[in-house]
This record gives structure tokens, sequence and C-alpha cells, in this order.
């Protein structure tokens, strides 16, 4: 396939996802490599999506992720299993919805714009490999909408 997207500019959220989400399949069709997967997922996300922040933390070691492709201001390398939303996120192994990062106990501000947050934790054969993390610099960004595409798109990942 061509590597343009092709965007929905104006439209709900729902439309713009549905729109984005045959795209990333073609993106991944056929490539087993994740850090090639994950790169892509970054890339459409943010142009189709237009996220503030959006990326992956890696299960580097028990209990630590790392930082893993993503697009939007430089993060922090390295979170801790139980720190922040995404270490949250993973070692209570569901997914986090923060409508005010402020007001969550221990949030890891790498971005000081970034209010609203959602990380999901990526599976891979049943154990958690790392986690999908999307910041918003509006407030109350995130729903069960998001959620549920966001998950669609992770589960494309072969
Ligand atoms: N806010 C995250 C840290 C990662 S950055 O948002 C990119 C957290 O609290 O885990």
């Amino acid at each position: 396939m061509a590597e343009d997207l092709t965007l929905i500019k104006e439209g709900t959220k729902e439309e713009k996802y549905e729109a984005l989400i045959p795209q990333i399949n073609g993106l991944l069709y056929g490539e087993k490599n994740l850090i090639a997967n994950l790169a892509n997922i970054a890339a459409a996300l943010k142009e189709g999506m237009d996220f503030f922040w959006v990326g992956f933390y890696l299960v580097d070691s028990e209990d630590e992720l790392v930082l893993g492709p993503f697009q939007g201001p430089v993060a922090c390398t390295r979170i801790k299993k139980g720190k922040g939303v995404c270490g949250s996120s993973w070692q209570r192994d569901q997914t986090l919805i923060v409508p005010n990062v402020d007001e969550f106990p221990g949030h890891i501000a790498c971005a000081s714009a970034s209010k609203s947050e959602i990380v999901i934790p990526i599976k891979k054969d049943g154990k958690t490999i790392g986690v999908l993390d999307v910041d918003s610099d509006q407030l109350n960004d995130f729903d069960h909408t998001d959620q549920q595409y966001l998950q669609q798109i992770l589960n494309l990942l072969p």
C-alpha cells in the first residue's frame, strides 16, 4: 500500500478511528517486527488523531519500563513498576483513563502541557509486554470510546 494515510480532518472521534483502523491494519500486514509496528502505530495515531503525545513503554526488566517508539515531545526514558500512570497500569494490569493528571497520585510529568492521559497494557501470549500511552494537552480528553478503539488497534499486532 502507499505510505500516505487518508485522514479525516473534520469529524467525530469515532469517524477518525474508523478511518484509521483499516489503514493501520494495512501498515502492519505481513510485518512481525514489534518495533517497526509500534513505530507505525504511533505515527498513524499522532497524524490521524492529532494526539499531543502518543507512544509506547516496553517491559525492559521485571520491574521497569523503557521508552519505545513514540511521537511528540521528548519523554522520560524509564518508569518503575507501580510508578506514574504507565507503571500503575502495568502493575494493576488494567487500562487507566486519567481525566486530570494533576489528580493522579504519582503522575510522572514528562511534559508540563500534558493534562489528561490514557494508558493501556499490551498483551502478548498472556503476558504484558508494554503499555500504550496517549497524552492530551486538554483536560478530560479520553473516554471509553478511545479505550475501545485503541484496544482494537493493539489487537491488530501479530
Ligand atoms: N505521564 C506518564 C509518563 C510518560 S509521559 O506521559 C510520556 C506517567 O505518569 O506514567
